[in-house]
């Protein structure tokens, strides 16, 4: 199945759970693990919802809303534990959604009950339609400090450098409470490093069990909060490894003052840096580090 315009494809991922694939930004909204399976162990695991107690309500900004699939499967796990949800959305394109709601097998992935739910959340005037960007400082002065989860899932930073800026990211990380997390599926050095320069404490989201066993899979994504993060099973302090990767020139940030650059922009405003960067000593190639680390793919960069 194809939307209209032929920019979205619907696939079926490798749980079975329904995602799509972007023909424009040339790629796919979810891992390989499958959608389900990727919104439950990297945005519900992490999330730490053993802390709250039963009656409690979660605060969640779900960032990149797409499917509704990381907030659906936030919906079931908050459920299971007798958690209410307070909620808001960003996303550009309500038509990740309409195609996802349409599908019936995306409606029968979840729990009775679950799609309506998630219908009426992206219904409501907390679904802040547009680019994130021109929506997130609305919701920072609303919110500022009392977020408990940002749900991060943007496409990814070369592909979509735009909501990985470190202006955005700091937006997002005032966002939280104290004990708050953003959650990303990414670990990336430049991103990493942009959450500690918002401030954030950050960890490591353990690799599912498989992928681990390659040697560029070493992160399942990143976990940063205001307060330190690693008494949780499933998240780890980064490792030598990984700390030595933000030294290099893979760390350097993606910038976007204005909040209006486009994606050309953006990266090129990064690559001059990061030769300057080279040019002035000031930080490893890549390349050096992960011949050191014997690591062979680029996909962290
Ligand atoms: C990787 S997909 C999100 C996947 C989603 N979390 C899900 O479970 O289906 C990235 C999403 O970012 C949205 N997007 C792209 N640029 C955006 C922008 N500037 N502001 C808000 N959303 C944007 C796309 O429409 C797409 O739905």
């Amino acid at each position: 199945m194809t939307s209209s315009g032929s920019r979205l494809e619907a696939r079926r991922t490798a749980d079975g759970s329904f995602s799509l694939f972007s023909r424009e930004v040339g790629e796919g909204f979810h891992s390989g693990l499958g959608a389900l399976e990727e919104a439950r162990r990297k945005f519900v695991a992490p999330a730490g919802l053993k802390r709250w107690s039963a009656g409690s309500t979660v605060r969640v900004v779900d960032v990149c809303v797409g499917t509704g699939s990381n907030t659906a499967a936030l919906l079931e796990a908050l459920q299971t534990r007798g958690l209410n949800l307070s909620w808001w959305g960003l996303e550009l394109d309500p038509e990740p959604l309409q195609l996802a709601l349409a599908d019936e097998q995306f409606r029968n992935q979840w729990l009775p009950g679950t799609a309506e739910q998630l219908t009426q959340l992206c219904a409501s005037e907390r679904m802040l339609w547009g680019d994130a960007r021109a929506r997130l400082p609305e919701l920072v002065n609303a919110q500022a400090g009392q977020v408990d989860l940002v749900l991060m899932d943007a496409f990814s930073p070369s592909r979509c450098p735009q909501l990985w800026s470190v202006e955005f990211l700091a937006g997002l990380a005032r966002l939280l409470a104290p004990q708050g997390r953003l959650l990303t599926y990414c670990s990336a050095a430049a991103i990493r490093a942009a959450l500690r320069l918002a401030g954030l404490e950050i960890a490591s989201i353990d690799a599912p069990s498989g992928l681990a066993l390659q040697p560029h899979d070493w992160s399942g994504g990143t976990a940063a909060s205001p307060s330190p993060l690693t008494q949780q099973a499933g998240l780890r302090a980064l490792g030598p490894m990984e700390e030595e990767h933000l030294r290099t020139n893979a760390a350097a940030p993606y910038r976007d003052p204005t909040g209006t650059a486009d994606r050309a922009a953006i990266l090129r405003q990064r690559q001059q840096s990061q030769a300057l960067a080279m040019q002035e000593g000031g930080a490893e190639a890549t390349g050096a580090w992960r011949r050191r680390w014997g690591l062979c793919s680029s996909n962290h960069q």
